[in-house]
């Protein structure tokens, strides 16, 4: 695992950045998107760079990592619609290869098997953004999530439901129920790459990269992946007991290793 800690999350935005369009350099066809605050730096950077640099998404496909039940891709809460609006629009990839958990399907856990079919049979997926919520969460796998788990429905606790009220007219209005990757699907991916801002994310990211592997703290399922990148900024970082350990190692990289 390699922890980058950045002044700020602009430049998190911009290694992350860094991470898409390297891989896609290198041949990666498939992206796997997380929505939520996090990685909007690192899709404002992927805008820009596309407008700017010519970095074209066309032989792309992406994957959602998630999707309200009951939601569907015209309603704005739902994590389809704001995916097309933050990033797909802006981009040159086909919006009809833009894939995410069918949240208006009659049979919500039939839609989650056939959506970690599509990975399965499309995959893997060749670099995989996550945010994390306070609670350790990636995608919407909740504490006690199983760390092999695959795409299927899931409750959100309250907390979640709390801090995603904010893109809701009424806290009420937040689904209880969600379509998710399993940790064992996400993990499935080539690159994992975490991006987390800000003081209030610090304890979940001690937790994932320096607390047991757990299924109390499901993104410390991290740890048994083989290519992880965690991008973090100060604030984020200022719990790590080991941060001056990280800074070092970032500082002296060998010339030839990519993250
Ligand atoms: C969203 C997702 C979640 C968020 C997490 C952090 O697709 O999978 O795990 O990444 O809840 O949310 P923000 O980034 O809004 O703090």
């Amino acid at each position: 695992m390699e922890i980058v800690i950045v002044p700020t999350p602009e430049d998190g935005g911009r290694i992350a950045a860094d991470i898409v369009c390297g891989a896609i350099e290198n041949g990666a066809r498939t992206l796997g998107l997380a929505t939520g605050s996090s990685p909007l730096h690192t899709y404002r950077e992927l805008i820009k760079r596309h407008g700017e640099s010519g970095v074209s998404f066309a032989a792309m496909s992406a994957y959602l990592l998630d999707e309200y039940v009951g939601l569907t891709p015209d309603q704005p809460q739902s994590y389809a619609h704001t995916i097309r609006t933050e990033l797909v629009d802006h981009l040159d990839i086909d919006n009809a290869r833009v894939f995410s958990p069918d949240g208006g399907a009659a049979d919500p856990s039939e839609a989650a098997r056939r959506y970690d079919a599509a990975i399965v049979d499309n995959g893997p997926i060749d670099v995989q953004i996550l945010g994390i919520g306070l609670n350790g969460h990636i995608g919407f796998n909740e504490p006690s999530s199983s760390l092999t788990s695959r795409t299927r429905v899931k409750t959100l606790t309250e907390r979640t439901r709390a801090d995603n009220a904010r893109f809701f007219a009424d806290p009420a209005d937040v689904p209880h129920h969600v379509i998710t990757q399993g940790l064992g699907t996400i993990s499935d991916a080539k690159h994992l790459v975490l991006i987390a801002e800000g003081a209030r994310k610090a304890p979940a990211v001690r937790a994932a990269i320096e607390g047991p592997v757990s299924a109390f703290c499901p993104a410390s399922v991290l740890q048994l992946h083989p290519h992880v990148t965690v991008v973090v900024d100060e604030a984020a970082a200022g719990e790590l007991q080991l941060a001056d350990f990280y800074r070092y190692t970032t500082e002296h990289k060998p010339a030839e290793q990519g993250y």
